[in-house]
């Protein structure tokens, strides 16, 4: 019957647990201020000659290195400066890998903007229009951030199309439409037209890897926001520092800390010990795998699983496609599904490797014959297995 009281009795090591969580955007940003400078600079003519211009942005760089945080720390500045000068300037964040669809995501922007606008109804070409008019009925320019965007490019979707033309070809229109676009790498864009890559390529911010003394002081600055004083020591946070510079992910460091403190609360101590890091550390999945999972279609999932099983049942590190394609074959009959082609199935390859899941190494790349060795380096097969198949389960199939 005290349950609650038991756990309330026991002091807490944590000053606010809220501040390690992945969303939370701080009020500083360590090792920003160069990124953030850059931006506010490209920006600077939404302030001084409202909707004289529309500028489009493409931001660079690895996963988990912040610029998701970063751009949504640059809206915040972006709406204080606008507020201070009665400027009307909007700032929209989008998920692509959330939204999935060019149609999902303009009515994501609309809704953010105006939030009783009806789900349904309306083709995409309908949809820029009606952003367009109401921007122009508002007198306001907005700010769009396509986070994650290569899962709208390479599904050959034409927003981005769209939006990089809007105005292109009308004189004396006001300005009403800014983009920042977010990619892992330049190679993302390769399936769009040369003329959107042209207009996209022409600002660039690459934001580059942290070193291990950043990310020392991002995860001490974190540290000190969430946990109470004297809870961890600096050479615990570089214990910390040493897993998380390995695939540079802070989540994962963030996450390490979280659970440390976890366990050394579980066991009534009052500060994190080595035993608690060490713990904490290992590491089930990286974050941003288990990220990649839960948006994953079932087809995908299903194949990824093949490929698991077929890894945990050979000596070799590696297995061939063809090998899998078999694997693949057995859960889809089993299961009674349509077994998709093995032109898709490659592509689902080229896509588990972006996600840096597996590793190809191609032997051959012949349409028939493609010959490939895969590999999962980085991850636990059997945890990744029974992660996949509580997804699938998650959403009612059962394996
Ligand atoms: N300079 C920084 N200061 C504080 N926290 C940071 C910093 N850089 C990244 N983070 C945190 O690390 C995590 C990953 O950052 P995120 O912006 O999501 O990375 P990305 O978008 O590049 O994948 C987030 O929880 C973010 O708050
Ligand atoms: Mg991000």
């Amino acid at each position: 019957m005290e349950y609650f009281e038991e756990f309330l009795k026991k002091p807490s090591l944590f000053q606010d647990e809220s501040k390690l969580e992945m969303n939370f955007v701080p009020n500083k940003l360590p090792h920003r201020d160069k990124e953030l400078s850059l931006l506010s600079q490209l920006f600077l003519t939404l302030i001084t000659d409202p909707n004289s211009i529309s500028r489009k942005i493409l931001i660079t760089g690895k996963t988990g290195i912040g610029k998701t945080v970063t751009i949504k720390y640059f809206g915040e500045i972006l709406k204080k400066a606008s507020n201070e000068r009665n400027i009307a300037i909007k700032y929209v964040h989008v998920n692509c890998r959330k939204e999935r669809t060019s149609y999902k995501v303009l009515i994501k922007i609309i809704q953010l903007i105006n939030k009783n606008f009806p789900k349904r109804g309306y083709s995409p070409q309908d949809l820029l229009e009606i952003l367009i008019d109401f921007l122009n009925q508002q007198d306001t320019h907005i700010l769009i951030v396509l986070d994650e965007l290569s899962y709208l490019i390479n599904k050959g979707e034409d927003l981005i199309y769209s939006l990089t033309r809007i105005n292109d070809d009308s004189v004396n229109i006001q300005e009403r439409i800014s983009i920042i676009g977010v990619i892992r790498d330049i190679s993302c864009l390769n399936n769009l037209d040369y003329s959107t890559v042209s207009t996209l390529q022409r600002n660039i911010i690459k934001f580059s890897n942290y070193s291990k003394k950043q990310i020392f002081d991002i995860l001490k600055y974190r540290a000190h926001l969430s946990l109470k004083e004297n809870v961890i020591a600096d050479d615990l946070i570089k214990m910390i520092v040493e897993s998380t510079y390995i695939n540079g992910d802070i989540r994962n460091g963030l996450n390490v800390l979280w659970k440390a403190a976890k366990i050394a609360e579980g066991r009534n101590l009052k500060f994190i010990n080595t035993e608690c890091v060490r713990l904490g550390s290992q590491e089930i999945v990286p974050f941003s795998t288990l990220d990649i999972l839960k948006y994953m279609s079932s087809q995908k999932l299903f194949f990824l699983l093949s490929i698991v099983k077929g890894l945990k049942s050979t000596y070799d590190t590696k297995i061939s496609f063809l090998e899998i394609l078999k694997r693949y074959q057995i859960i889809c009959e089993n299961l009674g599904l349509n077994p998709r082609s093995n032109s898709q199935l490659w592509n689902y390859l080229q896509e588990f490797k972006r996600e840096s899941i597996i590793v190809i190494e191609v032997l051959s790349e012949k349409i028939k014959g493609r010959r490939a060795l895969i590999q999962i380096p980085e991850i636990n097969l059997s945890k990744l297995e029974n992660i996949i198949i509580e997804i699938l389960k998650s959403k009612g199939l059962h394996v």
